[in-house]
């Protein structure tokens, strides 16, 4: 009988004691070892594998191994990107969001939960790239902007109508979130407008860290804006704050700035409804033409990108305060 403790011990040594369990099946060699995998990225897991497995299969009285991989499932920062009304700027402020957080270092994704009108793949410059299958989930699709993405968009062909009922639209959100995310530990989730069922399931079954609402100016929008906070506050998801966005507008010949809409009164709304001002985004071309053209502006260097990386200096303080509670 081929003794278990010096096979434990290799199998300790080689995988930096990230084995257990290790015991004989039956008397013709067939072993059994549980393989922790927590923290490791998806690509290293499987030459761990193979490493272990050669290694004991090349030791007497071995005749075959098989390994149980386990991974701790880690809990995801989701961070909701949210407003009452469409059209703000929810998207586009989701997509500047997280490559602004890439840049200061933040492990993100991002989640196109915009089921029926999925804007994102656009914004990423990653339209038509299909995620592929593994195993029962979705590996999320790379981009230019370092940060792994996922959105109906990238299954459904573009400009093609989207017209799943609620349960299906359920399910597709959850296999959008529940991917194989590998390193990523928070997601940016781009919600639709409104406060219908999607936005609902997303709360209830995913529950977000915390909530970022966008307005743009007008009392109206700010009204919406009121809704969706609402909305996140009965389902106890905390606020991280209100971002302004198309606040002014930027001439883009003298670059002046004008309030067609006044201002000051998102940043008045946000300290009436007690949450945080995260700033202020103007409207602006050069936001609007490097967005068409799948390029966030947060991504470069123009000047365009800067109050997103102001908004996203803010979300990584919370992120990190909300860390060390
Ligand atoms: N600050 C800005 N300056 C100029 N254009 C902007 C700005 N923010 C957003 N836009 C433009 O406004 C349009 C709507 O933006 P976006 O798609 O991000 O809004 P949304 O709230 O996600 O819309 P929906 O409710 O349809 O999902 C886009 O064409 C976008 O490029
Ligand atoms: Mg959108």
């Amino acid at each position: 009988m081929t003794e278990i403790a010096p096979l434990a011990d290799i199998a300790a040594d080689l995988t930096g004691g990230r084995t257990s369990g290790l015991r004989f099946l039956d008397d013709t060699g067939t072993l059994a070892v549980v393989l922790d995998v927590t923290g490791l990225a998806e690509p290293d897991r499987k030459p761990l594998e193979d490493k272990l497995r050669d290694a004991l299969l090349a030791r007497p009285g071995v005749s075959s191994v098989r390994v149980a991989m386990t991974a701790e499932k880690k809990a995801l920062t989701i961070i909701a990107v949210g407003s009452g009304k469409g059209g703000v700027g929810k998207s586009t402020l989701a997509a500047n969001l997280a490559v602004a957080l890439r840049r200061r270092g933040v492990k993100v994704g991002l989640v196109d939960a915009d089921i029926y009108g999925p804007s994102l793949p656009k914004l990423m410059s990653s339209e038509g790239v299909k995620p592929e299958a593994q195993g029962s989930k979705l590996a999320p699709v790379p981009n230019a902007y370092g940060v792994p993405m996922l959105s109906t968009g990238q299954i459904a062909a573009p400009g093609q109508a989207i017209a799943w009922r609620g349960p299906m639209a359920g399910k597709a959100l959850e296999q959008l979130i529940d991917a194989r995310w590998g390193d990523i530990d928070t997601l940016i989730v781009d919600l639709p407008p409104g406060t219908g069922d999607v936005q609902i399931t997303m709360i209830q079954r995913h529950k977000p860290a915390g909530a970022v609402i966008v307005s743009t100016p007008q009392d109206l929008a700010l009204i919406d804006a009121a809704r969706a906070v609402s909305l996140f506050e009965q389902a106890e998801v905390p606020i991280i704050g209100l971002v302004e966005n198309m606040a002014g507008y930027a001439c883009p010949h003298c670059g002046e700035v004008s309030d067609p809409f006044g201002s000051g009164g998102a940043e008045a709304a946000a300290a009436a409804m007690g949450i945080d001002f995260l700033g202020r985004v103007p409207l602006a071309m050069g936001i609007r033409l490097a967005s068409d053209g799948g390029v966030p502006p947060a991504a470069g260097t123009d000047p365009a990108g800067e109050p997103f990386h102001a908004v996203a200096a803010k979300v990584a303080d919370w992120i990190e305060a909300r860390k060390a509670s």
